[in-house]
């Protein structure tokens, strides 16, 4: 199976090409350089010859998007819309990585893979729109939604973490914001899985088992660390403003992955003990 890999460079792209060769697919990672996938030309032009699309490309930067929405709706809605219609037209399958940020993020139950959209970010906006846009565009394409991502590959809240821990003896984190911690290393098994079983149309998720504060993570890092996780004290979400509110509440369900008979990612605390030598040696 030949799949094309857009955002090769970022955190999820990276891993997403190493893990697809590492499972016998001719796994070929392309970066902004070689694919600005807001070009629609040039994604007709990549397509040609492959069997899939893996969008790892997106605009992350969440509280800019806030200032700039243009900017993140054209990479996360346009450019899907892109390369959803050059997969289409090549007779290709294509799987966008989306966000728990399409959500409201104020429930008290975990979202299942069909709840309502009402994204309250610019960030958010334009994922929700990217989603549409590769359905409607690319009929046979799978929507995977993750959440809270962190992995070797590029900055993330476990990084960060784990560098302050050097830097400082008491550490603040926001205690009243629930979601899951997920892993880029289970992530990209995961969708390989999907693809593999040849996963029909539609919308899954793919966050690990469990659930945490961001408090509750750093404590988690400190103890992989061999550090005193008391030295973490839990904080409000009013004591942190943001320029783009964070949902209180983004637990996912994972009805599609059993429907279809993949398996779902581990407990987050569990691929934190399995990753983070990983995430934090590689992060120097
Ligand atoms: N990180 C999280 O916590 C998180 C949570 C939920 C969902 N997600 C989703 O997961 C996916 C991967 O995110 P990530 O954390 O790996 O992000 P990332 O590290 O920021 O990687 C995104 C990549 O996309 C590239 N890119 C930006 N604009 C592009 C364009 N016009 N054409 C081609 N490539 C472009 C970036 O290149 P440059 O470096 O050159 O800009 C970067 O390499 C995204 O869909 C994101 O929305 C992430």
């Amino acid at each position: 199976m030949k799949i094309l890999i857009t955002g090769a460079n970022g955190m999820l792209g990276q891993d997403v090409a190493r893990d697809f060769r590492d499972a016998g697919h001719v796994a070929v990672g392309v970066g902004r350089g070689d694919l600005d996938i807001t070009d629609a030309r040039a994604c007709e032009a990549a397509l040609v010859g492959f069997g899939w699309v893996v969008n790892c490309a997106a605009y992350t930067a969440v509280d800019l998007a806030q200032i700039d929405e243009a900017a993140a709706f054209r990479v996360n809605s346009e450019g899907a819309a892109n390369l959803a219609r050059a997969a289409h037209r090549a007779g290709a399958r294509m799987l966008q990585v989306s966000t728990d940020y399409v959500f409201a993020g104020d429930g008290v139950t975990p979202y299942a893979e069909d709840a309502p959209l009402a994204p309250r970010t610019a960030y958010g906006r334009t994922k929700a729109a990217g989603e549409w846009a590769t359905r409607a565009e690319c009929p046979d394409a799978l929507i995977v939604r993750t959440a809270w991502l962190y992995g070797p590959g590029g900055a993330n809240i476990v990084k960060t973490m784990a560098r302050l821990s050097r830097e400082r003896e008491q550490l603040a984190f926001v205690d009243d914001q629930r979601g899951q911690p997920t892993t880029t290393a289970h992530l990209a098994r995961y969708l390989a899985d999907l693809i593999g079983v040849g996963a029909p149309a539609g919308v899954y998720h793919g966050t690990c088992e469990g659930e945490a504060t961001w408090c509750g993570l750093a404590r988690a890092v400190f103890e992989e660390l061999g550090l005193d996780p008391g030295r973490v004290r839990g904080i409000t979400t009013a004591e942190y403003p943001l320029p783009a509110p964070r949902p209180a509440y983004s637990v996912l369900r994972h009805d599609r992955s059993d429907a279809v008979g993949v398996a779902r990612l581990p407990h987050w605390r569990d691929a934190l003990k399995e990753t983070i030598s990983d995430v934090v040696v590689r992060s120097g």
